[in-house]
């Protein structure tokens, strides 16, 4: 008898170890097949419950780590942790162990990671230089008492290529002086004055600190109390170099919620130089810059230690906005990544811009069944045919439109494509020309009823210089991403149809429109 209840209480102290560690064991080759309704099916989505922000972006010996904000227990926002994936090519995610978990200093909220080539920090213990994660302790006791200082920047750090993680014993390694919104570090190696910078979201500005070992951190200088977009709360910023014609530029990108062009959240972003100690913007007094105009692109930064020889500058972005991320139609999952982009500067209108620019790999994606488009002169509306046995709902979409078309009719007053479903949701890409600006209608587009803030039209800006106007598009089950003219402009929006949509509809109103040549893809799934 005793035997038999020895025998119960260790099965039963079994069954309830395995069950708490159940969350956090997803086998890489186990997954899901991810065939929920609205599924991401080429973009990052955690296999189960709550993500928001990217975090922890760096690549080492051939892995691009993503790390994220992540809530394992639930579909909405709760104690932070940080979920990990790791790709070979930026396109295929394996999901790995929850790697940082909340502990007595707080909640794990956004942060970056380094590789410590040359272990300027001490905590390389084996064969590899250290993964350094630094992130922010958000204490909610410390918050619900009311005190100001609750937020605090910790470090750990991985000798096993970023499998295992160690909280470092001196955390916080840098306190709060007292302002609640004190959060969200970049952390970048300055190769001029052989230091680390770490950037961070303070309030209304971001503040720079240097470090010779990233747990020692001294103050250097303020930037953007007024300059830029100030109607909401700065948060993840990135500074990083960028060459544009041979030199050197620093960009500095900086989100903000709300307070997005198009309401919510959304990510602006500075040109200038950066001395090891103060931003120099060199586009003051300007409109703020965007990196994107869609409602969904939020809290993207670049990926560190991307090697010199590749030399690209790739970003990432939370395809959600905080309008409405926690109620979006989803399970057992809520949010996906943007796709992988590579930035660059250009001129334009005596600015230096950024545009966004597909990253490559996503050529693995696309299979055999594509097709390229007749030039045509379009108006009215028509359906792409010949793609009918496409099976996916994951399309790549290219176009080039004439806009001086040299016909006897007029010019339309807008035109684009149309993704539509069978029970007539659908979601419209155009360009306004007399308004010379870009949208996405998703007025129609399917279950909207979950916020008021989620209907719309949704514009960017975007005059154009020649008389060539491109479109490079991304459609997934559940999203659309537009670069319009290599990248100038961008737009990236989510809808949820009760359908998939599976037709695509050229159009152009009120006159019409040069299609100068065409392709579409079907991509596919990465699950
Ligand atoms: C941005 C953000 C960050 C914070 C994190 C918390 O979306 O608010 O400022 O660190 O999310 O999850």
């Amino acid at each position: 008898m005793i035997q038999s209840i020895l025998l119960f209480v260790i099965l039963a102290t079994v069954f309830v170890a395995c069950n708490t560690n159940k969350k956090d064991i997803i086998e890489p080759d186990n997954q899901t097949a991810y065939l929920q309704q609205h599924r991401p099916q080429f973009h990052f989505s955690p296999d189960s419950m709550w993500m928001n922000d990217p975090n922890g972006m760096v690549f080492y010996e051939g892995e691009y780590h993503l790390f994220y904000q992540h809530y394992p227990d639930d579909v909405v926002w709760g104690p932070m942790h940080w979920g990990h994936a790791i790709s070979t090519d930026l396109v295929h995610w394996k999901h790995q162990h929850i790697a940082l978990y909340p502990d007595s200093l707080g909640y794990i909220f956004s942060g970056s990671a380094v590789i410590d080539w040359n272990n300027t920090s001490g905590l390389q213990s084996g064969e590899h230089p250290p993964m350094i994660a630094i992130f922010t302790y958000h204490n909610m006791e410390g918050e619900r008492a009311g005190t100001n200082n609750y937020q605090t920047q910790g470090i750990a750090f991985s000798n096993d290529k970023g499998r295992t993680w160690t909280k470092y014993s001196g955390n916080p390694v840098l306190d709060n002086p007292g302002i609640r919104d004190f959060r969200d570090p970049k952390v970048t190696w300055f190769e001029e004055g052989q230091k680390w910078i770490m950037t961070l979201a303070v309030q209304d500005h971001v503040s720079f600190y240097s470090s010779t070992n990233l747990t020692d951190w001294d103050f250097e200088s303020d930037f953007g109390k007024n300059t830029g977009a100030h109607d909401g709360v700065w948060e993840c910023p990135d500074l990083f170099p960028l060459m544009h014609s041979g030199t050197e530029k620093w960009v500095l990108l900086v989100s903000i919620n709300p307070g997005g062009p198009n309401g919510g959240s959304a990510t602006q972003y500075f040109v200038g130089d950066f001395d090891g100690s103060h931003f120099i913007n060199e586009n003051p007094g300007t409109e703020p810059l965007w990196i994107d105009y869609g409602k969904d692109n939020y809290a993207g930064v670049t990926w560190s230690d991307i090697p010199g020889e590749d030399g690209r500058r790739i970003f990432m972005g939370w395809m959600s906005n905080w309008q409405y991320a926690t109620v979006v139609p989803t399970t057992p999952w809520r949010s996906a990544m943007t796709i992988p982009r590579e930035l660059r500067l250009k001129n334009a209108d005596e600015n230096l811009q950024i545009i966004s620019l597909p990253v490559t790999e996503l050529e693995l994606l696309r299979t055999s069944k594509y097709m390229d488009l007749e030039p045509a002169v379009l108006s009215g509306e028509t359906e792409i045919k010949g793609i009918g046995d496409f099976t996916g709902s994951q399309y790549e979409i290219r176009l080039t439109f004439k806009l001086n078309n040299g016909s006897q009719f007029g010019l339309a007053s807008d035109f684009g494509f149309r993704l539509k479903n069978d029970t007539s949701q659908q979601v419209t890409f155009g360009y306004d020309v007399s308004g010379s600006y870009a949208y996405v209608d998703r007025i129609n587009s399917g279950k909207t009823s979950f916020s008021q803030e989620f209907r719309g039209i949704h514009e960017a800006p975007l005059p154009i210089e020649s008389d060539l106007f491109t479109v490079h598009a991304f459609v997934d089950k559940a999203s659309v991403e537009v670069f319009i003219n290599n990248g100038e402009g961008v737009l990236t929006e989510i809808f949820f149809p009760d359908q998939d949509f599976n037709s695509i509809f050229l159009f152009a109103e009120n006159g019409n429109v040069q299609l100068i040549s065409g392709s579409i893809y079907e991509l596919k799934s990465i699950w």
